[in-house]
């Protein structure tokens, strides 16, 4: 008998366990006549915003959609210049393209896949006018250092925590690590709805009003348009959503540090430390995992996802092909070989399914079948 697969996420669990709340908040919206913007989501601004710490938030159509509206609310525009590091998901440069100015990269710390504060100061020219850490995978960038090199140089720090709802640096939960921070609630996210759906959070009432008015084509009084803005507004729906799930993201926080927890020690007990190197988790962050990425010898990388497929286990590779290198920012004149830790980063990284309902037996399946693609290896080499 085959045994049952394991998914990389599995998307519905949360649905399953609070089915009654959810429905009936779904159905509550339907009723209201209110699908977007409107009271539902007021109040999940206000709920999310002092989860996270911060004096506003303001909810938008995506975690791409915040990107967009916080590099607008600071102003950058064409002629500007956005550091950011190549390894991450696209959006992040792609929104600074959006807005007319230039994405500048960055290279990242090879151990936790974040920003190298190290390598942003050598960036900066006259033009820049932000930069954009991105909290890869769940665990905050080294933020003291870039907090300190943007104060310096009179530059903005743009969070791109899309993937980090709740992760914390030197005890601060992000959303007010910088000037403007952006949060996703793709279904895959630590926080989620099954839809699209994003914030922006700030403690800058300005900013605040601004982004506002910006995600609702730019008006602050009805067919009066200040900005040049956009349709970037919150369905009513996906709010109540997200308020239902709000109150338990805590716990899954947790329940995703024990399985990445129990990831370490089956990885270990396996012996397979010589093999695969786990995520480092940095003394002075809260890692809120949303992936358990490893990293694993560039030959054996595509060898070792083919095999856990064939063993029903959900594997995906974040990110393969660094943003430097993408097709669309060929214009941006740069070459293989600029971001070498960014390049390494692409050939040997790994998820592992990590969920906060996965179950012990699941993980040691997960690491059972890497062992076997070992022994396998072994064997044939000998
Ligand atoms: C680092 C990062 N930035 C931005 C985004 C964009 O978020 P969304 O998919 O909600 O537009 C994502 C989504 O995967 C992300 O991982």
């Amino acid at each position: 008998m085959t045994p049952d697969p394991v998914p990389l996420c599995d998307i519905l669990a949360q649905y399953r366990t609070l089915k009654g709340e959810i429905d009936a908040a779904v159905l509550r919206v339907l009723g209201s006549g209110q699908a977007i913007l409107g009271p539902e989501v007021a109040a999940f601004e206000k709920e999310a915003a002092v989860y996270c710490g911060a004096a506003y938030g303001i909810g938008c159509g995506s975690g791409t959609d915040a990107l967009v509206l916080a590099l607008r609310a600071l102003g950058v525009g064409p002629g500007d210049e956005v550091i950011v590091p190549p390894f991450t998901f696209f959006a992040t440069a792609s929104s600074v393209s959006r807005v007319g100015a230039r994405p500048v990269f960055a290279d990242i710390d090879p151990v936790t896949f974040n920003i190298d504060p190290a390598q942003i100061e050598a960036k900066i020219t006259s033009r820049t006018r932000a930069v954009m850490p991105v909290h890869l995978f769940g665990q905050c960038c080294d933020m003291a250092p870039i907090q300190r090199i943007a104060e310096s140089q009179g530059i903005y720090v743009i969070e791109d925590a899309a993937q980090s709802f709740g992760a914390e640096y030197e005890g601060t939960r992000c959303g007010t690590l910088g000037a403007i921070s952006c949060f996703s609630f793709y279904p895959t996210k630590n926080l989620s709805t099954l839809g699209d759906a994003g914030l922006v959070t700030t403690d800058n009432p300005d900013w605040a009003k601004k982004l506002q008015a910006l995600r609702v084509h730019g008006s602050e009084v009805k067919y009066y348009h200040k900005y040049l803005g956009y349709n970037m507004r919150l369905d009513a729906i996906h709010a109540a959503i997200l308020r239902v799930k709000l109150p338990h993201v805590s716990g899954w926080l947790n329940k995703r540090e024990q399985a990445a927890a129990r990831y370490d020690e089956f990885i270990e007990r396996q012996h397979l430390s010589g093999f695969i190197r786990r995520p480092v988790t940095r003394p002075d962050r809260r890692h809120v995992f949303n992936q358990y990425v490893i990293q694993v010898p560039p030959a054996h990388r595509d060898l070792l996802v083919q095999h856990l497929k064939a063993n029903g286990v959900g594997v995906e590779v974040y990110y393969p092909l660094a943003l430097h290198q993408q097709e669309c920012f060929r214009d941006l004149d740069y070459r293989a070989g600029d971001f070498p830790a960014s390049e390494e980063a692409t050939r040997t990284v790994l998820a592992l399914p990590m969920f906060p309902e996965i179950t012990a037996a699941q993980q040691d399946r997960v690491v059972s079948v890497c062992a076997g693609y070992l022994r396998q290896r072994l064997r044939s080499a000998a």
